[in-house]
This record gives structure tokens, sequence and C-alpha cells, in this order.
């Protein structure tokens, strides 16, 4: 059953009914805010019973004792409150949201002492809402003492200094809502979101101030690039590539770049798949949900950069004008491309949006994303993404964003050596480079297409889709890659 949460701040409040959260710590497992909230005293009782320590993540759930102003008091434990990073805090709000039960009505009583911080406020907040997500637009039986389908539940965070968590928030806000889109796209079904319809989601930007154009499949036949037209030939839904811009800075500034991989269906094409779990592949367009979900966020926010978002949008499906085995393309920066798999479609996409973004925008530095190989989630799992770059300062940025937003990501070698497994005996290179090292040399054709400009490609596969729950996430798409670009763009890109 879909929850809405409504997010306040405020510096006093009177619990009447409802639940109440506080927190625990290790010195204080019953704070002293808990104990406004239990007059009777009957907390220290119901804590020892329930072994509840004040360790970071764990919970206890107690019925109102009596006399006391709330239905339920809840703890959650935040270890050692001021060691938690603001990704922990986030958990702890992901905590909050897992005691909500029944209540329509939430106050959260915070410590005293400035602990938490309004940061760390604003960081739970945020983690409750991503961890609020779910997605059930096609789930007609709902719950069965759910007459509407979805229900309002308001969240009160007691904080003395209520203004300027809410200050804080605005910025979380913006966040949450990126991932919330990006999750969307990548939940949706593909009947439902073709290259069209996608296009169109990426239009409705424009309300936040983002410029957007759209590429149909003359505008790009126009722009010779082949290599992504070959992908969409067996589909009888045309392909789209969407331009995305925020001007935050001067003009004159150069841009940040980011690609996605917006394949809305990957049959595999005439390289069929096998049936096995074929239904993720409405996922392989987690890099174009990304990188709108960015875009979104960006604007939201509004981030002092200039940011250009491109998604190259199409469906690998499969009929009687489908590419072949065999076929040869040329791509629109002029280099040939034998496609002897045609499930490698996701770089064939790729490399004519980043020719594309070079020659129109000189971008700054430029990032794709990509849900483009089964050989990353081999070497990786869920828990990192693969980072591929041609630059030792911008990977290292992007590590540490992945540090602080736990969106990791491992940096993968490049090298002649596998670059050479993608030779072709008759065009300039092969789609696929053979059974080892699946993920470095689609990384390696890749690399083919740029130029100077500083780049790292970002393998999500593993990572974007079914990767197991979390605190903040319980919902087969994850929305990476939002969190973890925006934090790239705050630390090292904003004026
Ligand atoms: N979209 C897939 C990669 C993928 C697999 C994403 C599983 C998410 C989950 C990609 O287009 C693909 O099919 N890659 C092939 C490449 C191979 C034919 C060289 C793969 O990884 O098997
Ligand atoms: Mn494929
Ligand atoms: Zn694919």
């Amino acid at each position: 059953m879909p929850i809405s949460i409504e997010i306040s701040f405020s510096k006093s409040v009177k619990v009447s009914g409802g639940l109440v959260v506080a927190m625990g710590s290790l010195a204080a497992p019953v704070s002293a805010a808990a104990k406004t909230a239990d007059p009777a005293g009957q907390l220290d009782k119901a804590v020892k019973i329930a072994g509840f320590t004040g360790k970071s993540f764990s919970t206890v759930d107690v019925f109102a004792p009596v006399d006391a102003p709330a239905d339920r008091i809840a703890l959650v434990g935040t270890g050692d409150p001021e060691k938690l990073s603001s990704h922990e805090w986030m958990r702890v709000g992901g905590k909050i949201f897992s005691l909500i039960g029944k209540a329509s009505k939430v106050t959260v009583l915070l410590g005293d002492a400035g602990v938490p911080s309004t940061e760390a406020t604003a960081d739970m907040a945020l983690g409750l809402m991503m961890r609020s997500y779910s997605f059930d637009t096609y789930k007609t039986r709902k719950g069965e003492d759910d007459d509407n389908g979805s229900r309002k539940v308001s969240v009160v965070f007691q904080h003395d200094e209520a203004s300027d968590c809410k200050k804080a928030f605005a910025v979380r806000q913006a966040i949450s809502e990126g991932v919330e889109l990006a999750r969307n796209l990548v939940n949706e079904p593909a009947n439902v979101l073709g290259p069209v319809e996608f296009a169109d989601r990426a239009k409705e930007l424009e309300s936040l101030g983002v410029d957007v154009e759209i590429l149909t499949e003359k505008d790009m036949k126009k722009l010779k690039m082949e290599a992504l037209l070959g992908v969409s030939l067996g589909s009888p839904r045309p392909p789209r590539m969407a331009i995305m811009r925020w001007q935050g800075a001067k003009p004159k500034d150069k841009p940040v770049a980011f690609i996605g991989k917006g394949v809305v269906f990957d049959t595999g094409g005439v390289s069929i798949k096998p049936a096995a779990g074929m239904e993720d592949m409405k996922g392989d367009m987690g890099g174009a949900a990304a990188v709108i979900g960015l875009m979104h966020v960006l604007a939201a926010r509004k981030a002092k950069v200039n940011a250009v978002g491109i998604i190259g949008l199409v469906e690998n499906a499969i009929d009687g004008a489908a590419q072949r085995p065999g076929d040869i393309v040329r791509s629109m920066s002029g280099q040939t491309i034998e496609v002897i798999n045609t499930d490698a479609e996701g770089r064939l996409v790729l490399c004519d949006a980043l020719t594309y973004c070079q020659e129109r925008f000189k971008p700054a530095i430029m990032i794709n994303l990509a849900t483009l190989t089964g050989a990353i989630i081999v070497a990786l799992g869920p828990h990192h993404a693969g980072l591929f770059s041609n630059d030792d300062e911008l990977s290292r940025a992007l590590t540490k964003a992945g540090e602080v937003t736990e969106e990791r990501v491992w940096r993968m070698p490049l090298g002649s050596d596998y670059d050479k497994m993608i030779d072709s005996k008759f065009a300039d290179m092969k789609n696929t480079g053979g059974r080892h090292a699946g993920a470095i040399t689609a990384a390696q054709f890749l690399k083919r297409f740029v130029k100077d400009t500083p780049w790292a490609h970002l393998d999500i596969a593993g990572t974007a889709m079914g990767s197991p729950s979390t605190d903040i996430n319980q919902s087969w798409a994850s929305g990476f890659g939002v969190r973890l670009l925006d934090e790239l763009v705050r630390a090292n890109y904003e004026s």
C-alpha cells in the first residue's frame, strides 16, 4: 500500500496520539526526549525486556505506556550519534519509516545538545522519504483495510533549529524527487514506456527550467548515427535522443555531460536472449533513467553548474528488418563496426551519443551510465558499479562521491591488450571481444569514441536494479547514480 509522506520540522510539538519515535544511543538507550513522552516512566523497563541497547539501526516498538500522550512509542538506536555519517543518518530515517505501521501521524523526538545536527536531521528525512517509495501503479487489489489505495502520513521532526532543518531538507527534497523519478522509469514496463514515451518524460523537465530537445529518427539519420539506428531496426517503435540542458552557471562555462543508455527493452535482437529472467530487460534504460533523475535534481535544487544530459532511446527488438550478426555499420564518428552479437547493443547506442556530445558541447568532463554487461555483475555483484576512466582525477572524485553516498564504484582496468580484443577482420572494430573480460572490452569499445575529454563509464548493470533491499530502498529499481552524480557535481563542479 503506497504511503505518501508529508515531512515537517517544528521547534516544539505537543504530542497527542499517533506514533512517537525517539532516538536511543549506547550512552542513553532511552533519551531525555523519549522520557518526555513517557510520564509514567515505563520505557526503561520495556527497553530492558526487549534487550534494546541503543546500538545503531536497532529498533524497539513499545505500546504506549499508561498515561502517555501517544498511541505508540518506538525507539531507534543511533549507537554513538556523534559518529554517524550522513548516509548512516539516512539509514536511521529508513528505520523510522519501517516503524510507521498503521500510524497516520508520526512525531520524531530528537536528542538534545545539538545532536543530531540540522543536516543530519534532514538526512534522516531524506532516508525516510527514499524508504517510503513503492511502485504499485498496476496493483488493483490493494490491502483489505485500505479504501482508496494510498494514505498520507505526516512526519514531524522536533528540532530546536527547525527552520534550518527545513532549509537543509529543501535540497534533499530535490534529491528525493530525482531518485523517485529514476526508480519509476526503471520499474515501468516496456509496453508502457517506449522510446517516444521516455522522451516525453524528459520533456517534462522543461517545467523546472531545463531546456529539452528531442531528436527523431530523421534527425539522427541526418547526423549519421548509424550505430544507434541499427539497434532500432527490429522494433516498430521509433528511436529518440533527448538532450537536456541545465544552465546554472555562467553561459561560457564548459558543461559537465552525462550520457545514458536507454534501451527500453533488450530482447538481444537476432542474437536473442534466453527466456529466463528476460523480463528484467525492461530495466535496460537504467542509465538513461539516472541521467533524467540527475537533471531533475540539478534543476530542482538550482545547482550552480552547466550540465548536459543526453540519452539514447531505442528498443532492441526483433523482426525481419532487424540487424544481423555480421552487419557492418558506420558510426557518427566515421569508424566502422562489425556487429558480431546484436545483444551487445548498448555500446552501439552510446558510441553515437558520445560522439554527438563531444562535437556539439565540448564538455569539461563526460560520464556515461549504462546497464552494459552481465560480466560486471559477475565481477562486482550488486555492491559496486564498474568504473572505467581515462582520467585519474575524475576516477578519484567519483570514488569519493561513491563513498559519501554509498553508491559505490570500483575502478576497473583499461589497456591496449584489452583494446586489441575488439579488432575486427572486416571493420575498424567489432562489438564484442569474446568470453573473457566482457565488461572491460565493452569499456574499450566506448573509449574508442572518446577524444581528449576526461571521461568515465559506469557499468551499472548490477546496481541499477534487482539489488538486495536496504534501509533506504525496498524497490526493484534503486535509482543508482542519481545521488552519486549529484554529490560529484556538488563537491567538484559548482561555482
Ligand atoms: N543489457 C545487457 C546487459 C545486462 C545483463 C544488464 C543483465 C542487466 C542485467 C547488455 O545489452 C547485454 O546483453 N550484454 C551482453 C554482451 C555480450 C553479448 C557481449 C552480456 O553481458 O551478456
Ligand atoms: Mn543486450
Ligand atoms: Zn542491453
